[in-house]
């Protein structure tokens, strides 16, 4: 391979993972863009929140003013993912079973290409299933994407069903967080790919990783906020470029807390 493939700044990033032994992964939308699914604000893409609200379709308050309308946007997306399926970017982190995948996205396509279901760490939950809507209530059950359910109640209290994703203004799955918290704070490189670090707490385990001493490589179009933190960003889409980046690496040992 030339030194850059004609991607700039390759071989510094290759160099820096070459160096590291404690690596993991950190992804948003991006990542999943070129499966097919919209990014939420990148205006590349038909971003969700340019043409919805996000305080209607995925706050609390949007749910208890009008949750059909929730589900009925909530089944629009979920007969979308159901036809998506991984792109490169997906397989070359999977090509790493070492790698713990920090993912901000509800879709399971990381899954779908080989990664560990226990390596991939859901900040804000998964789509692909429901869960009951009081906190008292542990229900949840996985739905048929192609055949998602309309709005129905718990069978366990009675309380409405929802998406298991986590939505403006609630908490990110304890143990899940903590488990990313400690991660980041004792690695030597956090690839951080397709997310415009805009979305706390998520965000902040970019500025987390580095305070610890980790590097920070960026793989984006648009670098943004992520790449204002990086040691070196790869402005490139994440097919692109996470082949070319992980292409001979091989992570020795797992970079699990
Ligand atoms: N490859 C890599 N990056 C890409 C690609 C691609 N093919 N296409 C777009 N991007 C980048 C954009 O440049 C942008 O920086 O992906 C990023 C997507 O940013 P957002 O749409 O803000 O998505 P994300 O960061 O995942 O959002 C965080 O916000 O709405 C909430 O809960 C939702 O998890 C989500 C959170």
């Amino acid at each position: 391979m030339s030194r850059d493939a004609g991607l700039p700044n390759l071989a510094r990033a290759r160099e820096i993972l070459s160096q590291s032994s404690r690596v993991a992964a950190f992804s948003g939308a991006g990542l999943s863009a070129e499966s097919g699914l919209p990014t939420f604000r990148d205006p590349e893409t038909d971003a969700l929140w340019a043409s919805y609200d996000p305080s209607e379709l995925a706050s609390i308050d949007g749910f208890v003013a009008n949750p059909a309308r929730v589900i009925d946007w909530y089944g629009w997306r979920r007969n979308r993912y159901a036809r998506v399926r991984p792109n490169a970017a997906h397989r070359a982190l999977a090509a790493q079973p070492k790698m713990i995948q920090i993912t901000q996205n509800v879709d399971n396509l990381l899954e779908q290409a080989g990664v560990a279901p226990d390596r991939v760490y859901h900040l804000h939950g998964s789509i692909l299933f429901d869960r009951c809507h009081s906190d008292d209530c542990n229900y949840r059950e996985a739905v048929d994407l192609e055949n998602p359910p309309g709005l129905r109640d718990c069978p366990h209290c009675g309380n409405r069903l929802r998406p298991a994703v986590v939505w403006f203004g609630e908490n990110l799955p304890l143990d899940t967080w903590q488990r990313a918290h400690a991660l980041c704070a004792a690695l030597d490189c956090l690839l951080v790919v397709g997310t415009s670090a805009t979305v706390y707490p998520a965000a902040g385990l970019i500025e987390l990783a580095r305070r610890n001493g980790s590097r920070i490589i960026v793989v984006d179009p648009n670098p943004g906020e992520a790449g204002a933190q990086a040691d070196v960003s790869l402005a490139a889409t994440a097919g692109e470029a996470l082949p070319l980046l992980l292409e001979g690496f091989n992570l020795e040992s797992a970079s699990s807390t």
